[in-house]
C-alpha cells in the first residue's frame, strides 16, 4: 500500500533530523567511540540505582548499568528491551497477520498517539469519520474507534460490526485507527478480535498504554501498525520529546522482564475482575438510586457508565433532561461530586442529555449524592 496517499502535508515536509540520524547510528552501533549528540556524561548522573516494590512484595531492580543507561538520550523508537517486550506481547495477544510488515513505536500516553495519529494523517477540512458520543481527546478524518469498553458509553464492538467496519475501510479506502486502552479491561471471558488481528491490508493503527493497567503517571503507550506509518510517528515521537523517559520505559521492561509476558497478562486479569467487580457494585447502587431518573445500558468494558437523564412530562410521560451540564457543576459540585456532562462528548459540544460517571473510583454514596442532584433537578423543573 503507497501510505504516502494518506500522510498530511504537515508531516509530509518533514524528515529526520540530521542529528538525529547520526544519533540512531551511534544507538545501533554501541561499541562505537560516540562523539555525536549533546550527551551527558554518565559519571556526572547523581543516581546509580533503583529499587522498585510490587504491590505483591516482588522487588524489581534497576542496576547501575541499566540506570546511566536510562538517564542517558535513548532510541527514539523506544528502550529496546521494552520494544521487543511489546513485540512479544502484541504477538501473543493479537497475532496480527502481517507481523512482518507491522511494528511498534513507545508513545508517552495514547493521548499523544492519537494527537500524533491526527497530525500525521489529518489536513483541515479533511473528512471526519467519528462516532457520537466520543473521547472528547480526539476528532478527526481517518476513522476513529474506541471499540473495547468505550468511553464514555462502556460499549463493547461485537465482532460482527468490527469485520463490516473493516470491510468498509477496504471498500472505501480508509485508515482505521483504534484506540483501546480498556482493551484488557473487558467484562466477558472471550474478547472479540482487535481491529489489529483483522488487518489483512495494512490500513489499522492501535494504540495501547499501560495507563490503565500499570500506572497513568508512568505516561507510557505504543503505537503499532505498517511499517511506512510508524516511522513518520517516530520522527513525530523525535521532533516533540526525542524519545519516551527511559526510567519509565526501564520500569516497565523490568517489569515485564520479572513477571513474564505470562505474569503480566495474569496480573491485568485480577484487574479486569477488580473493575468488574466496580461496576456491579456499582450498577445495583445505580438501581437503587437512579431507576426512574435515568436510563442506561450496562457497560461491557472500561471504566464509564453512560446515563440518561430523564425528566417527566405531563400525564408522565418519560422525556430526556435537554442538557445535563447545570445538574453537575450546579447541584452536583454543590453535594460533592463531579461527573461529566454527555456534551464534552459530542463533536460540536452540543447539548446532551447524557452524563459520564467513572465507577473506576465511585462507591454507593456517589451514586446516593447524583440521584439526590437529579432530583433536585426535577424539583427546579429543570
Ligand atoms: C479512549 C481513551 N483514549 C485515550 C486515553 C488517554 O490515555 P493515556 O493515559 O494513555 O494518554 C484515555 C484516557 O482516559 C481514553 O479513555
Amino acid at each position: 500500500m503507497d501510505y504516502t496517499y494518506f500522510l498530511s502535508d504537515t508531516v509530509k515536509r518533514r524528515s529526520p533530523s540530521g542529528v538525529g540520524k547520526f544519533g540512531k547510528l551511534a544507538y545501533m552501533n554501541p561499541k562505537i567511540i560516540n562523539f555525536t549528540g549533546g550527551l551527558p556524561n554518565a559519571k556526572t548522573f547523581p543516581f546509580s540505582e533503583m529499587t522498585l516494590t510490587m504491590t505483591d512484595g516482588q522487588i524489581l531492580k534497576i542496576d547501575p548499568v541499566m540506570m546511566a543507561e536510562c538517564l542517558q538520550y535513548g532510541f527514539p523508537q523506544g528502550y529496546k528491551p521494552l520494544l521487543d517486550q511489546v513485540r512479544a506481547l502484541i504477538q501473543r495477544v493479537h497475532n496480527p497477520p502481517r507481523t512482518n510488515d507491522t511494528d511498534v513505536v513507545i508513545i508517552p500516553g495514547s493521548q499523544f498517539g492519537l494527537n500524533k495519529v491526527f497530525e500525521m494523517l489529518v489536513n483541515p477540512n479533511d473528512i471526519v469519520l467519528v462516532p457520537e458520543p466520543c473521547y472528547s481527546g480526539t476528532f478527526s478524518a481517518v476513522l476513529y474507534t474506541n471499540p473495547s469498553g468505550s468511553n464514555p458509553d462502556g460499549i463493547v464492538w461485537s465482532d460482527a460490526r468490527r469485520r463490516r467496519v473493516y470491510d468498509l475501510a477496504c471498500k472505501y479506502d480508509f485508515l482505521i485507527l483504534e484506540d483501546d486502552p480498556y482493551y484488557f479491561l473487558q467484562f466477558e471471558e472471550e474478547f472479540p478480535p482487535s481491529f489489529l488481528q483483522l488487518d489483512r491490508d495494512g490500513r489499522v493503527i492501535r494504540i495501547e498504554t499501560f495507563s490503565k493497567v500499570i500506572g497513568a503517571g508512568l505516561r507510557i503507550g505504543y503505537a503499532i501498525g505498517p511499517i511506512p506509518l510508524i516511522e513518520v510517528l517516530t520522527v513525530q515521537v523525535q521532533g516533540v520529546v526525542n524519545h519516551v523517559s527511559n526510567v519509565s520505559q526501564a520500569c516497565v521492561s523490568e517489569m515485564l522482564r520479572t513477571v513474564g509476558i505470562g505474569g503480566f497478562l495474569e496480573k491485568v486479569k485480577k484487574t479486569q475482575k477488580f473493575y468488574k467487580a466496580q461496576r456491579d457494585t456499582l450498577m445495583k447502587a445505580a438501581e437503587k438510586y437512579l431507576t426512574g431518573l435515568c436510563e442506561w445500558t450496562i457497560p461491557a468494558g472500561g471504566f464509564y457508565l453512560w446515563l440518561k437523564r430523564h425528566i417527566f412530562g405531563i400525564f408522565h410521560k418519560v422525556l430526556s433532561l435537554p442538557n445535563t451540564s447545570d445538574m453537575i457543576l450546579k447541584r452536583g459540585i454543590k453535594r460533592g461530586f463531579l461527573a461529566i456532562p454527555g456534551c464534552a462528548y459530542n463533536v460540536r459540544e452540543t447539548p446532551s442529555s447524557y452524563l459520564r460517571l467513572s465507577y473506576a473510583m465511585g462507591n454507593e454514596k456517589y451514586m446516593e449524592e447524583v440521584s439526590l442532584a437529579g432530583k433536585e433537578d426535577r424539583n427546579l423543573g429543570a
